[in-house]
């Protein structure tokens, strides 16, 4: 089984996967960003062959993985932006794996609300724009709020939600830069994640992440300490449209094997509506969360999924897990932390694991990364407990900068 592993070392997390591939009985071959010599240790000990080489460069690639004189098996990409590359390579070497098109309404968020749609699931009312005047004339229609956001965007980056003329006007002004936009129906309500190991098309693994507050919101206010929450209890009335939406997605875009990411809203009134879709491992450290929730290994779960088309991990959901991001207050390097031993002391044993930005260290750019100043996981198997701590750490645990 050799496996061509775009990215396998940044972000973060790719290191973990290709560790996994590499543990189910894959040769791995890897091409990405920086010389081999910046490898993780992890890494390297994996991987059968590295070529450094720009992603962003489809012919370079290409030629980066001829060079390796090798027969690929698969190919695989969990990083967003080139997810359609590898789909691409695929095609090039004939193999077997997710094609372009069935990518590309991974990627494309018209095109995939036109699918999703296509198939009788609810979306939020939307359209495709290419000029200022396109995006008025959609805004026009769908009717205030509106949300404008690239058609092909990631981290809420260019994302603003429009309460009128005005709003838009103002909107406009600084997505200048994009080439194209998605206006979409503002929908209001919770919001989820719905995220797969699927093999062919059927999920082998399952989860419903809450967030708190809204993305968007989390995004846009800086002292907010946004939650993720993996929920233990899947089952629960509450979810099970937004669960059998999830699956109903998956076959509208023809998902084969691999991970998904969704995201989905449940309105005031009960109503599931579709939000957006990856084909890729969810951000964030959700990962981390969802093998915290079972104890299980769903980095070396999802390579054996792709490579033997099976699935070994124990799902249990003994937990819900909840992860706080923290961003300090001041500028610079970080200067202390407040109420953290005493969070500790109270609530320790729940304490999967703690990684806030210590003393001395620059902050990070908590719009550029939802990781912020640092985070803790926490989990619990009663939900209002996690709640309860998860709000605790973030109105008592305070990091200053200065
Ligand atoms: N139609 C909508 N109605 C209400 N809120 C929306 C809508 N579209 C986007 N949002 C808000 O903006 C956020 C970012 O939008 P979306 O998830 O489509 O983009 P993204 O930048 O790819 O996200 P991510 O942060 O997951 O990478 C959503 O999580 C949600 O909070
Ligand atoms: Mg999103």
């Amino acid at each position: 089984m050799n496996v061509l592993f775009l990215a396998p070392n940044y972000p973060p997390e790719m290191q973990d996967f290709t560790r996994g591939l590499s543990q189910v009985g894959a040769r791995v071959y890897g091409i990405g960003d920086g010389p081999v010599g910046l490898l993780s240790p992890k890494v390297q000990a994996a991987l059968a062959g590295y070529r450094p080489g720009r992603l962003h460069d489809r012919d370079e690639t290409l030629r980066a993985a001829r060079s390796f004189g090798v027969a690929f098996d698969r190919v695989e990409c969990l990083w967003e932006p080139f997810v359609e590359l590898a789909a691409d390579l695929r095609e090039c070497f004939g193999i077997a794996g997710m094609p372009l098109d069935v990518a590309r309404g991974f990627r494309d968020k018209e095109l995939m609300k036109e699918r999703v749609e296509a198939a009788g699931l609810r979306v939020p009312h939307h359209a495709r724009a290419r000029t200022a005047d396109e995006v008025r004339a959609a805004a026009a229609k769908i009717g205030f709020p509106v949300i404008v956001k690239p058609i092909a965007g990631a981290g809420s980056a260019d994302t603003f939600r429009c309460d009128d003329q005005g709003a838009l006007e103002a909107a406009l002004q600084v997505t200048q830069h994009v080439d194209e936009m998605s206006v979409e129906e503002f929908v209001d309500g919770e919001e989820f994640t719905y995220d797969t190991i699927s093999i062919d098309g059927r999920p082998a693994f399952e989860n419903v992440a809450w967030y708190r507050p809204r993305p968007l919101i989390a995004r846009s206010n800086e002292w907010v300490s946004p939650q993720v929450v993996v929920l233990r209890n899947i089952d629960q009335p509450e979810l099970a449209e937004g669960v059998a939406l999830g699956r109903r997605v998956l076959g509208a875009l023809g998902m084969g094997t691999g991970y998904t990411h969704m995201e989905w809203y449940r309105k005031a009134n009960g109503e599931v509506v579709f939000g957006e879709i990856g084909a890729r491992s969810p951000g964030g450290h959700l990962v981390d969360q969802m093998n915290f929730s079972s104890d299980v290994d769903l980095f070396r779960e999802w390579a054996r999924a792709v490579c033997w088309k099976s699935f070994e991990g124990r799902i249990t959901r003994d937990y819900n897990v909840a992860i706080i991001f923290k961003r300090a207050q001041g500028k610079g390097r970080i200067t202390r932390i407040d109420g953290l031993d005493e969070f500790l002391r109270k609530y320790g044993p729940h304490v999967a694991t703690e990684q806030l930005l210590r003393p001395g260290t620059r902050r990070r750019d908590w719009k550029q990364t939802l990781l912020s100043d640092g985070f803790v996981v926490i989990r619990h198997p009663d939900l209002a407990a996690t709640l309860a701590m998860a709000d605790e750490f973030g109105a008592k645990v305070q990091l200053f900068a200065g």
